[in-house]
């Protein structure tokens, strides 16, 4: 399964990739905005995420064969689509991760049939609620002590979300 836009290819992820996701999630950006991702970030880390078969629709973005970054989405049984996404340092502030937000939005709401698609930010993650507004999610909304970080800090979460006809 391949999602394109004319440079920009989301493809599935490969051993291939391990190099590059472990390089890329080095970074303090993503180790700070994405609680969930092991820190210190091993080649095994790396490679655990491209074996998983439980984390839904996982996709590399890339851009001329560079791995320029990740988006997933895991669909529940309510048909709601949830999205997550990093971007490498280097391919930062380019609008990729806009442009695969909206390729996986699409996707999710037209060809799977999806009756909504979300993500959460922190609430000071400004980067990551403009890439959802640029897409033209709308925000709902605060969830109160939402996630735990590894640091032990419990932080709020925002909460945006895109229906059908939306985008
Ligand atoms: C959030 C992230 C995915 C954005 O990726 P990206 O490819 O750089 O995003 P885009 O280029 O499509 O858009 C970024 C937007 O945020 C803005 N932005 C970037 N850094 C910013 C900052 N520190 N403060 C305010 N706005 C910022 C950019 O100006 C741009 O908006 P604009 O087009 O209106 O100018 C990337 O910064 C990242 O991987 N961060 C760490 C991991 C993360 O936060 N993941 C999301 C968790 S919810």
């Amino acid at each position: 399964m391949e999602l394109r836009d004319g440079d920009l290819v989301l493809r599935p992820f490969t051993l291939d990739d391990v190099p590059a996701i472990a390089r890329a999630c080095q970074d303090p950006e993503i180790q700070r905005w994405i609680p969930v991702i092991p820190r210190p970030y091993t080649e095994e880390d790396a490679r655990t995420f491209v074996l998983a078969d439980d984390l839904g629709h996982q996709f590399a973005i890339t851009e001329s064969v560079t791995l320029a970054g990740s988006i997933g989405m895991r669909v529940n049984q309510f048909r709601v689509g949830h999205i997550g996404y990093w971007c490498a340092p280097e391919a930062r502030a380019r609008g990729i991760t806009t442009r695969a937000l909206r390729l996986v939005s699409r996707w999710g709401l037209e060809e799977l049939g999806l009756g909504r698609v979300e993500l959460i930010t922190d609430p000071d993650n400004t980067a990551s609620q403009r890439v959802a507004e640029k897409v033209g999610f709308r925000r709902e909304g605060i969830l109160r002590s939402h996630l735990l970080h590894p640091d032990g800090r419990r932080r709020d979460s925002v909460m945006f979300s895109l229906l059908p006809g939306e985008l």
